[in-house]
């Protein structure tokens, strides 16, 4: 399936938790041969098994493993193979409280649930180091192991000392000295001055210290990041240290904002996720847009097709309503991932927990345990469908535009004060864009800050408020080469300890933007402004849209105005304006419109800069249309979204999708 694993053809499965069925052999045995039916190939196996293999301290047990990866892959199912520090036996926390997390309030947690170690602890680290070598020295080997399935959802922080000692060690090595520490951070705001690194506790609960200091929160949040990334780094190594040299991978999750996931992208060989859309909870279809751009910041990470590591087939229960899935929805959603460059469609669970919190989740196989069962009669078609499509061979999925999505400039928009503290619309106006964008009929690539911007055609930089150190040059040279670039309102206002700029803003691009940001303006909650459209301006826009939330007032200088404010003592001022500068065009949005704005707009630019689109023709609201290579050929995925029929002609296809149909078409 995949360069890094060597597979040709994609790989369908899921989480499997046989040890939760050893004394079931009969189930085992009817697993697999539910498994053989629905084309499953693939699943991983032991994510939170470490009292299985390790029952008391310095007494393994791999046999029992052995034995069903012996018999998984005689049936030809590979195993993705976990290394179990998501959660730890009780045996090692009774022992070694320390392993623990404390939590922001100060206080150590006791035994329970998982996700919730100590990632500098010594002594959780060598257990893991212990545990995952000896796992590698005894099934690293195993032909049907794959790939490395690192712990699980990494996420969280530690609050310890220890911890409290190693963020002081970061902040040494990010500043060399404590003056430069006070100067990037202007400590003399509030007489918070350091004398030294010792002095620096991380953020606190309100009444527990800081906890409004933004470079303090920002770098925080950064070393979160690193620290955990360095905890996986020492998972990876016991592996190798064994010998084993199969390629590892961990599971991100939805939008996580407690990590930069982008940072990990050195030390997993393929990026996989997990995800768990709200289908049925708002329009499908603007779920599906969500969901996609998931999928599109995903395979953004290493610029390379991904892995969907876990989704449900049906409800899943941790959120707040189980909502059944439509029939046909499973299949049409593991095909989404497919169409965005995932090489795998995999669920969470395999077969339905018999007790504990997971008992009422979806699953392949349900604890009724028969073949005529709705869900797995819907997996049985989507295994079906899955092996139809081919060999995959990693194809990639073509692309002229960027988007900018940079976790640290959200992580500073989120802990800023002002100029929305009740919500600054960051997710609002990336899904207007986004589907703007697609409803262009565009695929996708999501970027961040540190990514290079030479390749595309567009790129799209919305709320890119802080910049990271050498962005402003990249989009310079990236319009004076040619490109196109759309920003908006909060473009280039602070640098990356979250101070503002001196001088004229966006930051050293005022001549590329041919304008100067002068107030941004936060809408209280219900109004509603209008924009209108300038004289001589493209007939691709209507006369007026809607707009909320936020707004920048602009001063230009080269840039011609696309559309004025309406309203407020700022009417009549520039909102939507555009620059042309060296051989390429910058885009200056003002406003948080209303979604009609960016379908419009992304219309008309993309006509005017000569964009590929996936089809040339426009689609029915509905339906989401994506493509990829598979093998050498371009395929054109065509997905309904809705209860509806929906009549599609177009040159690629000419008919009726059904409800929740796909439909995958060669590009002519
Ligand atoms: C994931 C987790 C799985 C399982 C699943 C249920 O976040 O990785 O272990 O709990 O949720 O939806």
């Amino acid at each position: 399936m995949n360069d890094v694993i060597k597979l040709d053809n994609f790989l369908f499965g899921g989480d499997y938790n046989p040890d939760q069925w050893l004394k079931s052999p009969e189930i085992l045995k009817k697993d697999i041969e539910m498994f053989v039916e629905a084309r499953v190939n693939v699943v991983s196996l032991g994510i939170f098994a470490w009292s299985a293999y390790e029952p008391v301290e310095g007494e393994f047990h791999f046999e029992w493993l052995k034995e069903i990866i012996d018999n998984l892959y005689n049936n030809g199912i590979y195993t993705v193979l976990a290394t179990p520090s998501g959660a730890r036996p009780k045996w090692l926390a009774d022992k070694y409280p320390e392993v623990l997390r404390v939590n922001k309030d100060r206080r150590r947690i006791g035994f329970g649930m998982r996700h919730n170690h100590c990632h500098t602890s010594s002594v959780y680290r060598e257990k893991v180091y212990i545990i995952n070598r000896k796992l590698a020295e005894t099934l690293g080997d195993h032909p049907g192991v794959i790939l490395w399935h690192i712990s699980n959802e990494y996420g969280g922080e530690c609050y310890c000392d220890s911890c409290q000692k190693a963020f002081q060690n970061w902040l040494k090595d990010r500043y060399q000295t404590i003056d430069r520490l006070n100067d990037e951070w202007v400590t003399a705001f509030w007489s918070h001055t350091y004398n030294s690194f010792e002095q620096i506790e991380a953020p606190g609960t309100m009444e527990l210290g800081e906890w409004a200091m933004n470079p303090l929160l920002l770098n925080w949040r950064r070393f979160v990041t690193f620290i955990t990334k360095d905890f996986m780094k020492n998972e990876i190594k016991a592996l190798r240290d064994a010998g084993n040299q199969k390629p590892a991978t961990t599971n991100f999750m939805y939008d996580y904002d407690g990590l930069n996931y982008k940072k990990f992208s050195d030390i997993v060989d393929i990026v996989s996720w997990d995800n768990y859309s709200r289908w049925h909870k708002f329009e499908d279809i603007e779920v599906a847009y969500d969901t996609a751009f998931q999928h599109d910041l995903m395979r953004g990470i290493k610029h390379k097709p991904f892995m969907l590591m876990e989704s449900c087939p049906t409800a899943v229960n941790w959120q707040s309503i189980s909502k059944l899935r439509w029939p046909r929805l499973a299949e049409t959603a593991g095909l989404q991932a497919v169409a965005h460059g995932s090489d795998t469609v995999m669920y969470f669970q395999m077969r339905q927990a018999r007790a504990g919190m997971e008992k009422l989740h979806g699953a392949l196989i349900s604890s009724y345990g028969e073949k005529d069962d709705r869900i797995y009669e819907e997996c049985v078609s989507l295994g079906k469908r899955l092996e139809g499509l081919g060999r995959c061979n990693s194809g990639q999925v073509p692309v002229q535009t960027a988007f900018v999505y940079d976790r640290e400039n959200i992580w500073a928009l989120e802990d800023s004060f002002g100029p929305r503290n009740k919500d600054m619309g960051i997710k609002s106006l990336t899904n207007k864009m986004y589907k703007g964008l697609r409803r262009a009929n565009l695929n996708v690539e999501i970027v961040d800050m540190e990514d290079e911007l030479t390749g595309y055609k567009l790129v799209v930089a919305p709320l890119a408020y802080l910049h990271r150190a050498g962005f402003a040059d990249k989009v310079r040279k990236f319009v004076t080469a040619g490109g196109v670039f759309v920003t908006s309102y909060w473009f280039g206002i602070v640098d990356e300890d979250d101070k503002m700029h001196l001088g004229a803003v966006p930051h050293e691009l005022t001549d590329v933007m041919g304008l100067r940001e002068t107030e941004v303006d936060g809408l209280f909650d219900g109004m509603k402004y209008k924009i209108l459209k300038a004289q001589g301006a493209t007939d691709k826009l209507k006369e007026e849209y809607s707009f909320d939330m936020l707004c920048n007032l602009v001063e230009p200088t080269t840039a011609k105005t696309l559309m004025t404010y309406g309203s407020d003592f700022y009417a009549g001022t520039p909102a939507v304006l555009v620059n042309e500068f060296g051989e390429g065009k910058a885009y200056y949005l003002g406003a948080h419109a209303e979604d009609a704005f960016y379908e419009d707009l992304f219309d008309y630019i993309v006509e005017e800069a000569g964009l590929d689109r996936i089809i040339e023709e426009k689609l029915p609201y509905g339906v989401e249309l994506s493509s990829r290579y598979l093998g050498d050929q371009e395929k054109v995925f065509l997905q309904n979204f809705t209860r509806n029929e929906i009549a599609i002609d177009t040159k690629v296809y000419n008919g009726t999708l059904k409800a929740y149909e796909t439909v995958v078409c060669d590009k002519c």
